[in-house]
């Protein structure tokens, strides 16, 4: 189950009716970027043959490799990584197979340790690319194909997985060429509402990972928020966070005190991030780990410019305990023994309750969204959370929360600039604006 607590609030709450109709909007599939709802049944999005098609070829891969590179960006990357960081194990087993990911950045001093690396072990290539088109992706796949030929010769198709579009773009092409496994990301599924699609029911079942429980999480909240409507805690979040925008708080810092959430927050930023920051629109999404970011962090949000509220992503119970909670010490020359019989997760939960104060007296406004535990069935359930909220806090905002036309600005500039051909115009016009710049 997920919760939410309105910690210290400071906005008028919106007119109930301006939330109804961005909540109908969404479910009666009437709103802006409507032919992008596939994700809406989280059912329907992976049936189970799909789901044991997946299982199947996770299995081949993780039988035939010592580790698996994952190679997308943004929502083709984001959301597998997510749910692989939260659920894996923080010191894995040796033997376990390993996952990688690529094609998220251009960074060559990494594609040159990860390809010395790859010489070492046996490996398998997932790479996942909607458009088949995103550089990032296919550079780093066009590194790992030629790396993976090398080593592999006229088996290396075996250790290739694609994940694209159903009939276009580069990827489709060189799978069908290449006979490389195919999986399909549906026309209606945006890359960042695709976690529980086979963009990231495949990584993370390779990574060993229980996908019909998360699955099933994610069924179970959209049920949850088809019963209850516009009283359900994703859809108050979204209304709250409108709120919040509306007297001026622009920023929202997502604080969680469990280190495995942090690439979760990386999730949810894209998610809020890309689907909101529109027209000159949105709020900014943040995110920090505490406790250790009150030590770099901690100074601002507790004393800085007042830009922006805290919702702190709180987990009722760990899934591993220290043998011992905290003992007594004869001499106490640590100074304590005041935490003496208290587990450390009680420690993490006042740290986490003091900050929430601390920062109300800073005047920083605070949602509190509770999960009882960082498992499988739960994770699901929050990504559900998040895509939905996100369509109904979007269109509160009034902006189209399933396009990112933005997002072409720097690709535009980057092939000018690489010379790519059709861009001459584009880099003429660059030339004389850095003349001008000297
Ligand atoms: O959410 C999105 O649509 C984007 O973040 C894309 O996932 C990202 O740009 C990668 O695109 P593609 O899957 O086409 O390579």
């Amino acid at each position: 189950m997920i919760t939410l607590q309105r910690n210290t609030f400071v906005a008028p709450p919106l007119p109930a009716q301006e939330v109804e109709e961005a909540y109908r909007l969404l479910c009666e599939r009437k709103g802006r970027g409507n032919d992008f709802l596939g994700w809406m049944d989280p059912a329907a999005l992976a049936p189970p043959a799909l789901l044991e098609q997946l299982k199947q070829e996770a299995l081949r891969l993780r039988r035939q490799s010592r580790c698996v590179v994952v190679a997308g960006i943004g929502g083709s990357y984001l959301g597998a990584r997510a749910v692989i960081e939260a659920l894996s194990p923080s010191f894995p087993d040796s033997e376990d197979v390993r996952i990688l990911y690529a094609g998220h950045h251009l960074s060559e001093e990494y594609y040159a340790e990860l390809l010395a690396y790859l010489d070492t072990v046996d490996y398998s290539i997932i790479v996942i690319s909607k458009s088949g088109t995103t550089t990032e992706t296919a550079v780093a796949f066009r590194l790992l194909r030629q790396h993976c030929e090398r080593k592999y010769g006229s088996r290396a198709a075996e250790r290739v997985v694609c994940i694209t579009d159903r009939a276009k773009g580069a990827l489709k092409s060189l799978a069908e060429e290449k006979g490389y496994p195919s999986y399909v990301l549906p026309d209606d599924v945006g890359g960042r509402y695709s976690v529980l699609s086979p963009v990231g029911l495949l990584p993370i079942a390779v990574a060993g990972l229980d996908v019909s429980s998360l699955l099933a999480g994610a069924v179970r909240m959209h049920q949850e928020i088809r019963m209850q409507g516009t009283e359900h805690p994703a859809v108050r979040y979204a209304a709250l966070r409108n709120a919040l925008y509306r007297q001026g708080f622009s920023i929202e810092v997502m604080a969680t005190f469990e280190p495995k959430l942090q690439f979760f927050i990386e999730w949810w930023k894209q998610l809020f991030g890309e689907s909101e920051g529109k027209e000159r629109k949105g709020v900014f999404p943040a995110g920090v780990v505490y406790t250790t970011d009150l030590h770099s962090m901690g100074q601002f949000m507790q004393d800085g410019s007042r830009l922006m509220w805290e919702t702190f992503l709180e987990v009722e119970r760990p899934q591993w305990h220290c043998e011992v909670p905290m003992l007594p010490d004869s001499d106490n020359g640590d100074a304590l023994n005041f935490l003496g019989g208290k587990c450390l997760h009680e420690i993490n939960r006042k740290a986490c309750l003091g900050t929430v104060l601390a920062h109300e007296d800073g005047g920083v406004p605070s949602l509190s969204l509770r999960m009882d535990a960082v498992d499988a069935n739960h994770l699901g359930q929050l990504v559900y959370f998040f895509e939905f909220a996100c369509g109904v806090s979007a269109y509160l905002l009034g902006v189209n929360p399933f396009d990112q036309p933005g997002v072409e600005a720097y690709k535009k500039n980057m092939f000018a600039l690489l010379g790519k051909p059709g861009y001459e115009e584009a880099a003429a016009a660059l030339q004389q604006r850095m003349q001008r710049k000297k």
